[in-house]
């Protein structure tokens, strides 16, 4: 097919490296079918799916039921993290070259679910385990459990940011890398959210790199004020200075990508009086619009943005192909209207849950078409099927 791309621009096929699209879990509040409808419909081209799913993809024969389960159900390419517990580390090394894993996924801090591995001497075996690059959310637990103790339940959902604050992810960062140091295994810090922990980072790139959020780049705390429970995520919305801290993060080099962190829940759950509101946004279809919108702010060039969403991603995970082909010969691409002006409206977004932290922001600059191995799969807003996504492939080892 001859496509004509007048007036816009052509990037390679963005990836969103950090989604929770809860299947096996509750389709009703999102499942892969939907999930990576709004990805194609956001622009992207592939997203990594992350393992905290009822039940965990922590094993062998739930990850060959996932891989089964992707293909025919998804519109975009998926890659899938495996997530590592306190009883499975000494199958990490054979889960982690699996066929379509992207990562091993370690929870060190509380999350949705029930992978947590905390403690020093457990962590430092998973480090132990492989080669790959293993992928953290690093707040520290232990310290979380404590503070939580000086606030009120009901407290207004501001206390989330205070609760969960710089010092409790600093913590968790700082251990992660003396133990990364001391086993010399790769480590890719997931939604940093503090400059504390940016400026930390810098003496640690031969052995980590960083993600950072659109959320942490494009939203600060007076969020709270005006989104209540629909503010609530974890690492959580700080103020100004950690969004600036990121930026500046973006621009020097120290951040390798950006995601969303997609992970829906029900509208009940983001509702219930703090701190038992659900902690996690939807974000998948949002992230490229919100990334073109701060490219026209001169906030990042297109160009970093296409690093950040698809070289950056393709460098820390070890793509080596999504579809059938050589890798580089995919002919993925995200095409989008730099011109384009638009409102993010609840009613677009199709992930289940049916809302966005994002509604009523205008946007400058939109995905138009996303093309995934030559086949335009999104078209003006328009899915294109039967569903084609693919499982993504990833080199067997990769150092750094
Ligand atoms: O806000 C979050 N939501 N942070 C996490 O780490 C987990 C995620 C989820 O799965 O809901
Ligand atoms: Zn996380
Ligand atoms: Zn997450």
């Amino acid at each position: 097919e001859v496509l004509d791309c007048r007036g816009l621009h052509v990037l390679p096929g963005l990836i969103d490296p950090h989604v929770h699209l809860r299947d096996p879990g509750d389709p009703k509040v999102e499942n892969v079918s939907d999930g990576t409808r709004a990805a194609v419909l956001g622009g992207l081209a592939a997203v990594f799916d992350m393992p905290n799913t009822t039940p965990l993809i922590d094993r062998r024969e739930r990850l060959d039921w996932k891989r089964a389960y992707v293909q025919g159900r998804a519109w975009c390419d998926v890659g899938l993290y495996v997530g590592a517990t306190k009883t499975n580390i000494n199958a990490l090394a054979e889960l982690e070259l699996q066929p379509n894993v992207c990562a091993i996924k370690v929870f060190a801090g509380s999350s949705t679910g029930d992978l947590l591995v905390e403690d020093d001497e457990s962590l430092e075996r998973v480090m132990r385990a492989g080669r790959r690059r293993v992928c953290y959310h690093s707040e520290d637990e232990y310290r979380l459990q404590a503070r939580r103790k000086l606030f009120t339940p009901g407290m207004p959902h501001r206390n989330h940011m205070e609760w969960r604050d710089v010092e409790t992810a600093f913590l968790g960062t700082r251990r992660l890398m003396a133990l990364a140091r001391r086993t010399g295994r790769p480590a890719h810090i997931l939604h940093v959210s503090t400059a504390e922990e940016l400026e930390y980072l810098k003496d640690f790139r031969d052995i980590a790199t960083v993600e950072v959020l659109v959320n942490h780049l494009s939203q600060t705390d007076e969020a709270y004020d005006r989104l209540g429970g629909y503010a609530v995520m974890n690492p959580p919305i700080r103020d100004a200075r950690h969004r600036e801290a990121a930026w500046a993060a973006v621009r020097d080099g120290t951040v390798d990508c950006v995601g969303s962190d997609h992970a829906p829940h029900s509208r009940a759950a983001k509702e219930r009086p703090w701190p038992d509101t659900a902690a996690g946004l939807t974000g998948v279809q949002t992230l490229v619009p919100l990334m073109l919108d701060h490219v026209n702010a001169g906030r990042l060039s297109l160009t970093r943005l296409a690093d950040l969403m698809c070289a950056g991603p393709a460098r820390v995970y070890g793509v080596v192909g999504k579809g059938r082909l050589a890798a580089g010969y995919d002919a993925d691409f995200t095409v989008v209207d730099l011109g384009k002006r638009r409102v993010i409206e609840e009613s677009w977004i199709v992930s289940p849950c049916g809302w966005t932290p994002f509604a009523g922001q205008e946007c400058t600059g939109w995905p138009v078409m996303t093309i995934i191995r030559g086949q335009v799969v999104m078209r003006e807003d328009e899915v294109l099927g039967p569903p084609r996504g693919g499982l993504v492939r990833f080199a067997e080892a990769r150092g750094f």
